[in-house]
């Protein structure tokens, strides 16, 4: 009886020796990979908790859309931003393409304002923050020089949205825009649809209706690594965009109103090149976006036919992006200054990310040449933008 007793605590000592290595060494798998800085990054979710509290009365979460494939899409509706994007490369290892921070606190206080969210009003710039419209005169509030930039100062990256999960692959968020919020008239109802489709894609489907006739130009501004946040810079990615033309800038970044081709310049990515082939060059366009930060006039914009292809140089993974919006604002990080604590980077490194908002034209309620803006009401505007992840 005796020895029987000896034998079970034996059996039952070597389980949890067994047991509390296996433990140790997932903690240590965990560890490794998300601290390693150079290689390929796992993607690590971070927990609901990290994104949970009440602000202005409503209630901020983190919402987690999945698909058949594994792929992982999570979703704040602090500014309807996109956190994680976890889509698989060739070995089938998951990669988080989506650069940004790892906490709400971290959004709160990061000195880069859209991370992953959704852009609104009014996408990029409108000129010393003024327009007219049917007769009357808007003055907006100025935020970046004597612009106005992504809807003025507390843009829709700064406020709550109402979600409503859809299913496990979809969530609705909805926000109402007032009228005169940051200047802009009419109230402005908004409805944003992200889904995680089973082809890898992330969908974005915009809708808004007003009360008074009014400006939009609604986008998202997901900041892209395709070898995975963290693993260093962007500049060996491959781009490929099906534009011609572009619309050159002032030293403000305001459209000169000219329509450009882009044939013998470093904005010809007509056929793939990379992002740093050509961006020191000294150009003037260059000099004034510090880097690319300029707006494509895109040759087709029909959902069918992908309007940019990019590929990480590391995991070989692949971004289309298909939109039927006429512009796409491609921008190479230029203002990433080393300032905020990223997922699982130390800092946000110059040209670490890219980003690609598909969008109306910058200052087109001032450029009449451009395609409207303006919404009036009874009439709903409606666009969708796809980013499709394939591994080759
Ligand atoms: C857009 C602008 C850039 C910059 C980024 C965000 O891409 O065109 O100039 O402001 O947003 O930092």
């Amino acid at each position: 009886m005796k020895s029987k007793i000896l034998s079970l605590s034996a059996l039952l000592l070597f389980a949890s020796i067994a047991l509390f290595n296996t433990c140790k060494h997932l903690t240590n798998q965990t560890t490794a990979n998300t601290t390693m800085k150079e290689s390929i990054i796992y993607g690590k979710l971070p927990p609901d908790s990290a994104f949970e509290k009440t602000i202005n009365g409503k209630q901020v979460h983190l919402f987690t859309l999945k698909n058949k494939n594994g792929a992982i899409l999570t979703i704040t509706n602090f500014g309807g931003r996109v956190v994680n994007l976890l889509v698989p490369e060739s070995s089938g290892k998951m990669i988080d393409v989506s650069v940004g921070l790892g906490s709400l606190n971290d959004y709160i206080k990061s000195t880069e304002r859209y991370y992953g969210a959704t852009i609104g009003r009014y996408g990029n710039r409108i000129a010393k923050g003024h327009f007219t419209l049917e007769g009357k005169e808007y003055t907006l509030a100025t935020n970046n020089g004597p612009n106005t930039l992504h809807g003025g100062k507390i843009g829709y990256q700064d406020v709550v949205w109402d979600a409503k999960k859809l299913n496990d692959q979809s969530i609705e968020l909805t926000y109402l825009s007032k009228d005169m919020e940051e200047g802009f008239p009419g109230n402005l109802h908004i409805k944003v649809i992200y889904t995680l489709t089973d082809d890898n894609a992330m969908k974005v489907d915009y809708e808004a209706t007003t009360d008074k006739t009014t400006v939009v130009n609604l986008t998202n501004h997901a900041y892209f690594n395709l070898n995975g946040e963290g693993s260093g810079s962007i500049l060996d990615h491959l781009v490929q965009l099906n534009a011609s033309n572009y619309t050159p800038v002032d030293s403000t970044l305001i459209p000169t109103g000219k329509i450009e081709p882009v044939k013998g310049t470093p904005f010809d990515f007509t056929t793939p090149t990379t992002i740093g082939a050509r961006i020191n060059e000294q150009n003037e366009q260059l000099k004034n976006g510090k880097g690319y930060d300029h707006n494509f006039v895109l040759d087709k914009h029909d959902l069918d036919t992908p309007i940019a292809i990019v590929k990480g140089d590391k995991t070989g993974i692949v971004m289309e992006i298909y939109t039927d919006e006429p512009g796409l604002q491609f921008y190479s990080g230029n203002f990433m200054q080393s300032r905020n604590v990223m997922k699982y980077s130390e800092f946000d490194v110059y040209r670490n990310a890219f980003a690609m908002e598909t969008q109306h034209f910058p200052d087109s309620p001032n450029q009449p040449q451009f395609p409207s803006t303006v919404l009036k009401p009874g009439e709903t505007y409606k666009t969708t933008s796809i980013y499709k992840f394939k591994t080759k």
